[in-house]
């Protein structure tokens, strides 16, 4: 944690271990290689594997181009996998890029004209591309053409330029940042959900199978029960884990040494780390538990809202801690039987800290 302004409830959000968010510190050395390439070696999204088999299937069998497919849901899931595994699957060439990296309507126009037949085009926060931009994909997608003006004034003239048969898979954590027109042209949409315990944990040993590292099931299950509901958080614990069993232990990866690293690592046994806490404490301690709004919460811990909403709230709502409501955030009776708080809803806590208080403003909380 670190302190601005002297405002001890400010956090450094960037170098968390639990952070969802592709970080190629923490993830560029082995992350790639721990990415599944088939569809049978994914683990978990049932639905959304089970539907694109079919799909994948119905598309090859036919000799056509996979319709377009958007896929959404947080971050670290694995939508950048799964678009490998499309490509591979449909024996295709992938060009990856993403929203804010394509600032201008002419650089969509470059990728879209070279692109070869049958290809795939994967925009990763695909919700991100400007306007300008988005209004390329439009007729690309429906009648694979792009519309584009030549020259200025009186005499510039549009002229249509045919593209190949592409696949357009779009990712993002926003779906309800898609506008209508882009999303309506998405054949198919599929919804990727959080992971569960059991899940992570064979992602967990395939993972280690790879990474040459034995581990057991309790030492797998140690790591899954941690990990958020995330694989890239799962395979980032199990770096850290191993470094500790090799270092300390015997060099295999049990539920001791596992515990021992992730307590060392401040993960707690539902994966919370300090950051986690604090911004439930904030809630629960500033705010009586809640309703409080997103953007009080956000000025109140220095973080961006949607940041909050995208990467910290789903996991804090799937273990129940967390509910949104009309009116605001609320912590529930679990996260404060977790913080170790007796429950007091809808008013103050037994340790409230009244931020008016002379006392505590001259302590500047
Ligand atoms: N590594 C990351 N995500 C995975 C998944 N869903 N299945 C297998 N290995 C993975």
């Amino acid at each position: 944690m670190t302190s601005f302004d002297g405002n001890e409830f400010e956090f450094d959000f960037e170098s968390r271990i639990v952070s969802t968010e592709y970080d190629d510190n923490q993830d560029g050395s082995v992350e790639p290689s721990l990415r599944p390439k088939t569809l049978d070696e994914y683990i978990g999204q049932k639905t959304a594997k089970e539907n694109l088999k079919i799909y994948i299937d119905a598309a090859r069998r036919r000799g056509e181009v996979l319709d377009h497919v958007l896929l959404y849901g947080p971050p670290g899931l694995g939508k950048t996998t799964l678009s490998g595994i499309i490509a591979n699957e449909m024996g295709a060439n992938i060009r990856v890029t993403s929203g804010p990296a394509i600032e201008k309507a002419g650089d969509l126009v470059a990728i879209l004209t070279n692109l070869g037949d049958k290809d795939i085009l994967f925009i990763d926060e695909i919700h991100r591309l400007p306007k300008v931009v988005e209004e390329i994909l439009y007729p690309a997608m429906e009648d694979y053409v792009v519309d584009i003006i030549i020259g200025k004034g009186p005499a510039a003239r549009s002229i249509t330029i045919p593209v190949s048969r592409f696949t357009l898979i779009g990712a993002t954590t926003r779906a309800g940042q898609i506008s209508t027109p882009l999303r309506d042209r998405f054949g198919v949409v599929l919804k990727l959900e959080l992971y569960t315990t059991e899940e992570l944990a064979t992602i967990v040993k395939r993972s280690a199978r790879i990474l040459n590292i034995a581990i057991d099931e309790y030492g797998a299950r140690e790591i899954a029960a941690r990990s958020r509901g995330t694989p890239r958080i799962a395979n980032r614990l199990l770096k850290r884990v191993r470094d500790f069993a090799e270092v300390l232990g015997k060099g295999a990866i049990d539920r001791e040494i596992a515990d021992f690293a992730l307590t060392k690592l401040e993960i707690d046994k539902l994966g919370l780390d300090s950051v986690d806490r604090r911004m439930l404490e904030v809630i629960i301690r500033f705010y009586g538990g809640g309703p409080v709004g997103l953007d009080t919460i956000a000025a109140t811990i220095g973080e961006e809202a949607v940041t909050i909403e995208d990467v910290y709230e789903p996991y804090l709502m799937q273990i129940g801690f967390l509910s949104r409501t009309p009116r605001g955030r609320c912590c529930t009776r679990l996260a404060y039987e977790h913080l170790g708080i007796p429950f007091t809803p809808n008013g103050t806590t037994v340790n409230q800290i009244d931020i008016f208080s002379t006392e505590n403003r001259e302590k500047d909380i």
